[in-house]
């Protein structure tokens, strides 16, 4: 399925790039381009980050911290 019309970007391919380190939407964009034109498909592919990379892992933990003193 293309998630970014503008630039014909499938799903799959959005999928890799986030597999390979691209862990916000800017960062996808840059990686294939996507959502970098009319920006229609970003909400979805930050959907694509959430499901795919822990909320550790995007900096955005909603964990309170445990560990103080
Ligand atoms: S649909 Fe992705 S930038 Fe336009």
């Amino acid at each position: 399925m293309i998630v970014c019309v503008c630039h014909g970007v499938p799903c799959k391919r959005i999928r890799s790039v986030i597999l390979d380190g691209a862990h916000s939407v800017d960062a996808v964009g840059e990686a294939c381009g996507a959502g970098t034109d009319c920006g229609a498909c970003r909400e979805v592919i930050e959907d694509l980050i959430e499901e795919s990379v822990p909320a550790v892992a995007r900096g955005r933990s909603r964990l309170p911290m445990l560990m103080t003193g």
